[in-house]
């Protein structure tokens, strides 16, 4: 049993000794070396009784294949061929192995572990590039409120990735250029307790040095050391004499009066002691933004046609700051005026900033503008930065400007003999764009009633016969012309009469108009008129011609007269009854300040049954009416009986005249 063991364990052992592993070999690159390559790292214990076989090197990833190392077979020498870096890979493990052509291993594997030694080639990062961290107050002195991080990539625990902080700079260097202090190696960052000190008193006393006559301790006795802790302004050590801020809140402007009180003998009681004062100004920090009264203003409405420097509106900032430096404000249009409509005007020192048109507005091309307009301070700030008050928003709106109508003249002028009848024609008032949109006329203050105008073609007519006018006097109105579409819109010229001399009487060249019948009381019958005819040898004898009765009151009573068209009118009479007789009715035809007289002769007589002129039975000549005839038939009759030779005897007696044409529809003509 014995030596069954024996063999087994023999027989184990030249089988298990090919296999047992070499100690590993350890080498060191120096990371990014700058020598030549390839770099011997180490030499390989390869067998040197094998000479057949070939080196084979295998590794992690990135080494087989074309890898950094490499083994030179003469030499057995391990070697790397670049530069390494460390940051991309620390360390390699490799495996040395001699092998046959078929891959029988003759020795090995010989594991290598490489290590690449860092080189200080890693800047520190902070972890942010901005901290904000806001301290409240009453921040305790000396205690971290905030702790810096930084990285460094190279080699942990080595002095390549040992960082330290310093602080390299402190704006604004106020109200102390050391406000803070930082823990080099945790980054901690405190208030320091130094760039809070406010004075140092010292006291000396000429006793013996080093003796209790000569230990002289301070005391605060005013402002009240009393005071809770939290309360003090001030506090003061008592040996040092130092004199720090306490915990209470001071304000920009504080004047305030320390009173030390230095004892000798320790403070004791029995001590000798002296005062002196401190007067201590608090002064003011830029610590406030300026800020607007406020952001947001009304609409301002502007119309189109404003001109550049109006006022659009005025804002105010204010700022909470003490010194007036820190109180100076920057005005600016941030948003909103990219062409570059508006200007801002402002005194340095008044907080107030007045926004005023620079260019022309279009309502066409920017109906409305939005303007964000800024503050700032001057001076540095310190501290937080400007909040949402130190923008304010300007709406303007702006109006659109439609000019107004324009009339042909600016002002009108007519001359008019004052014996001009109502209805003449004077003149036309137009707009000077005939494509503009149309306009209504009136007349302003025409008090004496004369004119009239016509609200659409805008002709100016006499209204009634210009009684009171004389020659030589002038007669001003006011003529308005409102556009049709907008009403608001209007304009206004004035229209000047000058009154002529009347016209001559109407002259005695005038042909007799013969006369016509009319008979009263009044039935539907009238006489027409005609104006000058065209074959008139008068110029512009073309109508249309106005007419009017002449101005005499009866004449105006009695008789009316209509236009019929351009060129003739129908007289009529004006009353129920009129007066039998022959009537003389002037009246006035006129074109173009031009007026002609004509008298129509009228006669007046009563009407009969039929509603005609009435007339005395033996004065008619030709066809009688049926009654006549019957009545003069039967005494024609009567009279051949009696008086039979009688009646051939006087038979011519029996003849009478006649008076006139019963006709009464012919027009007179006028000829002058
Ligand atoms: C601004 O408007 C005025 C009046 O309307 C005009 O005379 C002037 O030429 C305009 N200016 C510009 C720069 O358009
Ligand atoms: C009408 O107004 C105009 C302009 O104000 C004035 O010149 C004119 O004398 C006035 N006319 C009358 C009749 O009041
Ligand atoms: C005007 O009216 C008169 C009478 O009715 C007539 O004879 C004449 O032809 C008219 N003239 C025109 C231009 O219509």
């Amino acid at each position: 049993m014995v030596a069954a063991w024996l063999w087994l364990l023999c027989f184990l052992v030249p089988q298990a000794l090919p296999r047992a592993q070499p100690a590993e070999l350890y080498v060191e690159v120096p990371e990014n070396y700058g020598g030549n390559f390839p770099l011997y790292l180490t030499k390989l214990p390869l067998p040197r009784e094998e000479t057949e076989g070939q080196v084979v090197l295998s590794g992690d990833a990135g080494v087989a294949g074309e890898g950094p190392f490499a083994v030179d077979p003469e030499a057995g020498f391990l070697l790397v061929t670049r530069a390494l870096d460390r940051e991309e890979q620390a360390e390699y493990q490799l495996q040395v192995t001699l092998e046959t052509e078929d891959r029988h291993v003759l020795w090995g594997p010989q594991p290598v572990r490489v290590r690449v030694k860092d080189e200080n080639d890693q800047v520190p990062h902070f972890s942010q590039a901005t901290y904000k961290v806001q301290l409240s107050r009453g921040t305790r002195l000396g205690v971290p409120f905030f702790f810096l991080e930084a990285s460094d990539g190279d080699e942990p625990g080595t002095a390549n990735s040992d960082l330290r902080f310093h602080i390299l700079n402190q704006a604004p260097a106020q109200p102390a250029s050391d406000m803070f202090q930082l823990e080099p190696r945790l980054g901690a960052l405190a208030l320091s307790p130094e760039g809070t000190k406010v004075a140092k008193v010292s006291a000396e006393d000429a006793d013996a040095p080093s003796s209790p006559n000569s230990h002289v301790v301070y005391q605060l006795l005013s402002p009240e050391p009393e005071e809770p802790a939290e309360l003090r302004a001030f506090e003061l050590d008592s040996s040092s004499g130092s004199v720090t801020l306490g915990a209470a809140q001071l304000q920009a402007g504080q004047n305030i009066l320390l009173q030390v009180l230095a004892v000798d003998l320790g403070g004791t009681d029995g001590g000798l002691s002296s005062t002196c004062e401190i007067p201590v100004t608090i002064t003011d920090i830029n610590d406030h933004a300026p800020e607007f009264t406020a952001s947001q203003i009304e609409p301002v409405s502007l119309p189109e046609d404003a001109e550049p420097g109006t006022l659009v509106t005025t804002l105010t900032a204010t700022d909470a700051d003490l010194e007036p430096a820190f109180r100076l404000m920057d005005f600016a249009i941030e948003a909103g005026d990219e062409e570059g409509t508006f200007s801002l005007d402002w005194e340095p020192d008044s907080g107030h900033v007045q926004l005023r048109l620079l260019k022309n507005l279009s309502y066409e091309a920017v109906p409305s503008h939005r303007l964000v307009v800024v503050v700032r301070n001057v001076e540095e700030l310190v501290g937080p930065g400007p909040g949402p008050g130190a923008t304010a928003t300007v709406t303007v709106l702006v109006e659109r400007v439609v000019p107004p109508p324009q009339l042909d003249q600016e002002s009108y002028e007519a001359s008019v003999p004052i014996s001009t009848p109502a209805g003449s024609l004077l003149l036309t008032v137009q707009p000077s764009d005939p494509l503009s949109s149309p306009l209504r006329f009136s007349l302003v203050n025409d008090s004496e009633g004369w004119l009239c105008i016509k609200e659409i073609s805008g002709e100016v007519h006499t209204a009634r016969p210009l009684q009171g006018a004389q020659p030589g006097d002038m007669y001003t109105v006011l003529i308005e012309a409102q556009d049709a579409d907008e009403p608001t819109l209007s304009t206004s010229a004035t229209l000047v009469i000058h009154f002529l001399k009347a016209l001559p009487a109407p002259t005695p060249t005038l042909a007799p108009v013969p006369s016509r019948h009319l008979c009263t009381p009044r039935q539907d019958h009238g006489v027409v008129v005609s104006g000058p005819r065209e074959d008139s040898d008068l110029a512009g004898g073309h109508g249309p011609f106005s007419f009017a009765l002449g101005p005499n009151p009866t004449v105006q009573r009695d008789w009316r007269l209509r236009a019929l068209n351009g060129s003739h009118a129908y007289l009529t009479l004006g009353l129920h009854w009129v007066e039998p007789r022959e009537h003389v009715v002037p009246i006035a035809v006129s074109h173009d300040n031009q007026i002609w007289h004509i008298q129509v002769r009228v006669i007046v007589c009563r009407c009969n049954v039929e509603g005609q002129c009435m007339r005395k039975v033996g004065r008619m000549k030709g066809m009688p009416t049926k009654l006549s005839a019957v009545g003069i038939l039967v005494g024609t009759l009567i009279a051949i009986g009696i008086f039979l030779i009688l009646i051939f005897t006087h038979l011519t007696l029996a003849r009478k005249k006649d008076l006139d044409q019963p006709v009464d529809s012919v027009p007179l003509k006028v000829a002058v």
